[in-house]
């Protein structure tokens, strides 16, 4: 039988051949802090998301510990059973239950991390950590550092060099495995769901946070413990407001919602974004914006392919929204001139899209070498254009205040990608019978 935990270990096993295959070390995993809101109360408490990639150990005060060298092994410090502690707390799984369940070789109380880790660094030659990250962690790796060199004229040798840990790790996290991307799929469904739930939830004179609501709904009783970001619920104007998290304001007859909202599922995100009218009809110019969006996204989806550049599915998305914005009137020029000296970003001033995982602008690099990365299968990525039209004077009236956005996450395949989030309906036709369905 497969062990329960196999994706992790087989993550920490190919972080140990990498280890080793460089000349080997120790490497050093802390999980994220618990951080107090204010007073008693804490914020929620989510595990860094290295530390989870690599473990799946949901507790906090928790290290990963991996020894390279002729004694390969991984060693997770975590904290001892308490019973005290449990009773007002929760379960504990301690060292000893920890190891089984998590697939580690040994399991130790996190109060002797400090002491076990100098004799860990004895004779190894680098410590792979991520520096830069969190002064505390930076004083404690240093620190343990000066104690290992301590022990020199016992003949000992210290570790001669720190290796950025996060470089080699943000390269795995970036091609998704088959159990991260059926996470994912599940993910972008729950938040699918949502969107529809919103959908039919949206009326004249409800307020945002109504809707937000419903969202929330959809997300927790699917199982997710939280958005995976801030719920952007922005209805009129505030759609032209990118990074809009108010939710206050009551939604009037005749306005479009944008909402950019998704959960979060066994620490993966999903990420989509619909604009819907909050009366469940388009008027005339939203669906000239609309169309003129949706084409750019399905432009950019087309371009979402193996072997593609990065940059690809934003320069498509660009050069339909360019054109769009010349004909309907909202910029001046032709079009290779909006685009050289970049007027669209007038009305279009965000990218195409980010890497997408446990973080919702996850790791990876975008360049390689300073040339745009190639898509490859197992990469997901949103596709996201958008179009936000401020009141001006030289912008026809019919326009103001419209702001779209359509975002789905895209999983790369061997023959193109998969829109994981397709669920959440995008034609006007599809959203309109939804919300008439529901009227
Ligand atoms: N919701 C964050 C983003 O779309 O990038
Ligand atoms: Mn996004
Ligand atoms: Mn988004």
């Amino acid at each position: 039988m497969t062990h329960p935990y196999a994706p992790f270990i087989a993550r920490r096993q190919r972080l140990l051949d990498h280890i080793q295959q460089t000349g080997g070390g120790v490497a050093i995993i802390p999980t994220a802090p618990e951080v107090v809101r204010n007073r008693d109360a804490h914020f929620p408490f989510r595990p860094d998301s290295y530390f989870h990639y690599l473990t799946g150990f949901p507790e906090p005060e928790a290290v990963l510990v991996l020894v390279g060298g002729d004694n390969p092994r991984s060693i997770l410090f975590c904290r001892e059973k308490n019973e005290e502690r449990e009773i007002w707390d929760g379960y504990r799984w301690g060292p000893e239950a920890a190891t089984a369940q998590f697939g580690v070789n040994e399991a130790h109380a996190i109060a002797y991390f400090d002491e076990k880790i100098v004799e860990l660094l004895a004779d190894q030659p680098t410590i792979h950590f991520a520096m830069g990250h969190d002064a505390a962690w930076d004083k404690r790796i240093i620190d343990a550092l000066g104690r290992v060199r301590e022990k020199t004229r016992a003949g000992i040798t210290a570790p001669g060099a720190i290796a950025d840990i996060h470089a080699v790790l943000d390269e795995m996290r970036l091609i998704k495995d088959d159990f991260e991307q059926n996470i994912m799929r599940k993910a972008a469904q729950i938040s699918a769901g949502a969107h529809r739930r919103a959908m039919r939830a949206s009326a004249p004179d409800r307020f945002e946070y109504e809707i937000e609501a419903e969202l929330l709904h959809a997300f927790r009783s699917a199982g997710s413990p939280f958005p995976a970001y801030s719920s952007i619920v922005a209805s009129g104007p505030n759609a032209c407001v990118l990074h809009y998290v108010t939710n206050d304001r009551r939604m009037r007859d005749g306005e479009l919602l944008l909402i950019d909202a998704g959960c979060e599922l066994d620490g993966y995100a999903s990420d989509i974004t619909r604009t819907f009218p909050v009366n469940g009809t388009f008027s005339g110019a939203q669906r000239d914006i609309y169309n003129l969006v949706l084409d750019a996204q399905r432009a950019a989806a087309e371009a979402t392919r193996p072997g593609a550049l990065w940059n690809d599915p934003h320069d498509a998305a660009v050069a339909v929204l360019a054109q769009g914005m010349v004909d309907l009137g909202l910029l001046k020029g032709s079009v290779d001139e909006v685009i050289e000296k970049g007027d669209y970003r007038r009305f279009y001033m965000h990218r195409t899209g980010h890497w997408l995982g446990m973080d919702v602008h996850d790791a990876g690099e975008y360049k390689v070498h300073g040339d745009w990365r190639e898509l490859e299968p197992g990469m997901v990525l949103t596709i996201e254009p958008g179009c936000y039209i401020r009141p001006a004077d030289d912008v026809p009236e019919a326009f103001w205040n419209i702001g779209v956005r359509i975002e789905d996450d895209a999983l790369v395949t061997p023959e193109g990608c998969e829109l994981i989030t397709a669920d959440a309906p995008k034609t006007i036709d599809d959203i309109e019978a939804l919300m008439r369905d529901t009227a």
